[in-house]
């Protein structure tokens, strides 16, 4: 699958955008804080209708603006799809496939597979658990529409849940305790469809991961990812009920899939604890690249691989690592400079030079006088 074009209006500090993107690599490079990282937003929201960044809706319109519009077009087995979105400052965003209005997220699914590669990434490993949640649920969600569902509605269900925990313990009101029993129902409902994907998800990227790591650091060590939910399925339920005394006391849930954890470890030892910051630099590329190849296996095509700033976070062997690692897929690099792209011999296809929310596509001759 490839992103074709991309077209902005009152997005972010974009008035106006409108720029053609190519099969291979595109390359978007300029100072800090004129504008790359927000084109990689525009696409990733527009194909997952949701920022990388977590950002609200709103944050993303223009200032001074009431509205924002995205539309991409993308080609996927020689079939092109067009996606549409409005951001407005006092309604739900709408989104439209060719034209037909849709009404839940899980109507995009397999229209476009975005792989978001940022320095939170290569931080993953010594981050806190929310940070290696995310790249479990950024991926997922895109994969499996149960998973997005389920998520969402968990998400939901465990906010309403936890203000009833804290109006119940104001009021000090048994009669709360059947309500806050129909919301750990759904909990549950939702909860074990999370973990048990999250298992699957986990165990199939253990299965790619220690390859990788031998390709990125040529030393036969293993690496290896375990999920570490913070409840298994069956003692989901008593976990939960047993925990409600101290959660009517936090005023917030201590139980769930919203505590997981992923380990890391290499020969198995701790990474986040014992590992070296090159180690965990190393694991955290090791994971991004299985992903590429756990997606190809579970789309049967392509995804669209996003680099926001990371080469810059990489050192020369783990950078030419990375970059002879894309192979044909398209990938969209954002950089301030490409001094480490020209060093890698690796310019290529389409370079884009952004400035103060203007784009300009540079000539290959003008980037070998660079
Ligand atoms: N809603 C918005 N309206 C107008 N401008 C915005 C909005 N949100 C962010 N910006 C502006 O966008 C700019 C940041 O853009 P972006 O994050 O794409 O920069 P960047 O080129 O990726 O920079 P860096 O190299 O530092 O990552 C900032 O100047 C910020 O003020
Ligand atoms: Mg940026």
């Amino acid at each position: 699958m490839k992103i074709k074009r991309l077209e902005l209006t009152s997005f972010r500090n974009y008035e106006s955008l409108r720029i053609d993107l190519e099969e291979g690599c595109n390359i978007f490079y300029g100072n800090n804080a004129q504008g790359k990282t927000n084109i990689l937003e525009g696409i990733y929201l527009s194909c997952t209708t949701k920022s990388h960044k977590k950002s609200k809706d709103q944050e993303m319109i223009r200032f001074g603006d009431d509205e924002a519009h995205l539309r991409v077009y993308i080609e996927k087995n020689e079939v092109e799809q067009k996606i549409d979105m409005h951001l407005n400052r006092s309604r739900r965003k709408s989104i439209a496939v060719n034209g037909q209005p849709i009404k839940r997220a899980a109507e995009l699914l397999g229209i476009a597979n975005i792989i978001f590669f940022s320095p939170e990434d290569i931080n993953m490993i010594k981050s806190g658990p929310s940070e290696r949640r995310r790249f479990v649920d950024m991926d997922l969600s895109q994969l499996d529409g149960v998973y997005l569902s389920s998520l969402s509605q968990y998400s939901r269900s465990l906010e309403q849940k936890n203000k009833l925990l804290r109006d119940a313990s104001y009021f000090e009101d048994p009669s709360f305790n059947g309500m806050l029993d129909v919301w750990d129902e759904k909990l549950i409902e939702y909860g074990t469809e999370i973990i048990k994907r999250r298992k699957d998800f986990l165990e199939e990227l253990n299965l790619i991961l220690k390859e990788k790591n031998r390709e990125i650091t040529g030393l036969d060590e293993e690496l290896s990812c375990d999920y570490e939910p913070d409840t298994d399925i069956e003692r989901y339920r008593e976990k939960l009920f047993s925990g409600r005394k101290t959660d009517l006391k936090r005023g917030s849930t201590s139980t769930g899939p919203h505590r997981d954890d992923i380990r890391f470890s290499l020969n198995n030892v701790d990474l986040r604890k014992y590992g070296s910051q090159g180690q965990q630099r190393s694991a955290s590329l090791s994971v991004k690249l299985s992903e590429i190849d756990l997606f190809k296996k579970r789309i049967n095509d392509s995804p669209v691989l996003m680099l926001d700033d990371v080469l810059s976070e990489l050192d020369s062997s783990r950078q030419r690592c990375l970059l002879s690692s894309i192979g044909n897929i398209q990938t969209l690099i954002t950089c301030t400079g490409l001094d480490e792209l020209i060093k890698n011999d690796f310019i290529k296809d389409k370079v884009f030079f952004v400035e103060n929310a203007t784009v300009i596509k540079k000539e290959r001759s003008c980037i070998n006088k660079l």
